[in-house]
């Protein structure tokens, strides 16, 4: 059993893409799969057709400290669970503000439930429902397209996840990198992808996840892409990477423990992100061309149908995605496990 954020403090780069479409590989695999949309903009229960569950029913109910999981009422979808967003997530922010409201997830997914895999899908923005998925987390990956304000914001998340690990989470795994929307024509995308592995070693993941209009597609209308396309390259590539997750997180005996990959830089105590990435990706213009890349991401796979017009490069010298601003005081240093009371109710019925 094991619970995996998907988290990036930069939106656009796949994470809701990847949490249905690796929810949907586990499915076909075989393991009993959960995922919660953590995103109070809910593009997750959107994108699976799913209607908005009443607040309690929904990731905002998962709070509640009486929540059992193995009770809860949830939606079916793709082969595997779900618990959707609801707008109650986006009020229900004003009134978590506790240092210890970031625990309470931990605390259900603790009780006990009967899942393999419980994915938490994020928002962007680095507020208590990500750090709620943080502190229950076992795993995390991090969607990074190999461009530079996606790189900036997952190395940002990087950093938050050896914060968290530190001061709240010691069980929590080192995080993995997932490259997705990856375009083998690109030499900036072999380049990013490069400079990932070089910096991070095991910290990334081996299976990219190239770009594949079946993803989108299927998940425009409701289904992923198991449903409509199961031989499309974006099918292929996210069962790989399930197995390749599934070998590290849902392995008999795999304890969470340290990654080779270099650890974070040594984490000011606050704030949780901070602008000042030190070892900043290179701007894609200042990079040297980079040699025909014989890695995976840049094989191009026979799936014609998939093929995507090359996007336009970034602007020179494009910024990095400003510091997101913890919506929420985020944690206490050494805040205590605190004794659970409150919860839902606490919430006003919101
Ligand atoms: N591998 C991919 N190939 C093509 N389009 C993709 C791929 N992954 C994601 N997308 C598209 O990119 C957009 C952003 O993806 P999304 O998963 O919503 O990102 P996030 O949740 O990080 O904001 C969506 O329109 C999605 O359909
Ligand atoms: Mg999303």
């Amino acid at each position: 059993m094991s619970v995996i954020s998907v988290c990036n403090h930069k939106g656009g780069t796949g994470k809701t893409t990847t949490s249905i479409h690796l929810a949907a590989a586990l499915a076909l695999q075989g393991r009993r799969v959960l995922v919660v949309d953590f995103d109070p903009q809910g593009f997750l229960t959107r994108m699976l057709g799913a209607a908005e569950p009443k607040p309690e029913h929904s990731g905002l109910g998962l709070l509640d400290p009486q929540a059992d999981l193995r009770a809860f009422p949830v939606q079916r979808a793709g082969g595997f669970d779900l618990i959707g967003a609801s707008m109650a997530l986006t009020k229900a922010l004003r009134a978590l503000t506790k240092p210890t409201d970031v625990l309470w997830l931990r605390e259900t997914v603790r009780a006990g439930h009967d899942y393999d895999v419980v994915l938490l899908d994020t928002a962007a923005a680095l507020s208590v429902y990500t750090m709620n998925a943080l502190v229950a987390s076992d795993h995390v990956v991090i969607p990074v397209t190999p461009e530079y304000q996606p790189v900036v914001g997952a190395e940002q998340t990087w950093q938050t996840v050896g914060l968290v690990r530190d001061k709240l989470n010691p069980a929590l795994a080192g995080p993995r990198f997932l490259l997705t929307q990856v375009d083998a024509r690109l030499n900036r995308h072999a380049r990013y992808a490069e400079y990932l592995r070089e910096k991070y070693g095991e910290g990334v993941l081996q299976t990219p996840i190239r770009t594949s209009s079946s993803l989108a597609a299927a998940s425009r209308d409701g289904r992923t892409v198991y449903d409509i396309q199961p031989t499309a390259r974006g099918a292929l590539d996210y069962q790989e990477a399930a197995r390749e997750i599934a070998g590290y997180a849902l392995a008999e005996a795999s304890a969470p423990g340290p990654l080779a990959a270099p650890a974070p830089e040594p984490a000011a105590p606050e704030p949780v992100v901070s602008n000042a990435t030190s070892s900043p990706p290179p701007a894609p213009q200042a990079a040297p061309p980079s040699p025909e890349s014989p890695r995976p991401e840049a094989a191009p796979h026979g799936d014609g149908a998939d093929r995507q017009a090359a996007p336009e490069p970034p602007p020179a010298g494009a910024p990095a995605e400003p510091a997101r601003q913890p919506s929420a005081p985020v944690h206490q240093p050494d805040a205590p496990t605190p004794a659970v009371a409150g919860g839902w109710t606490r919430l006003g019925g919101l």
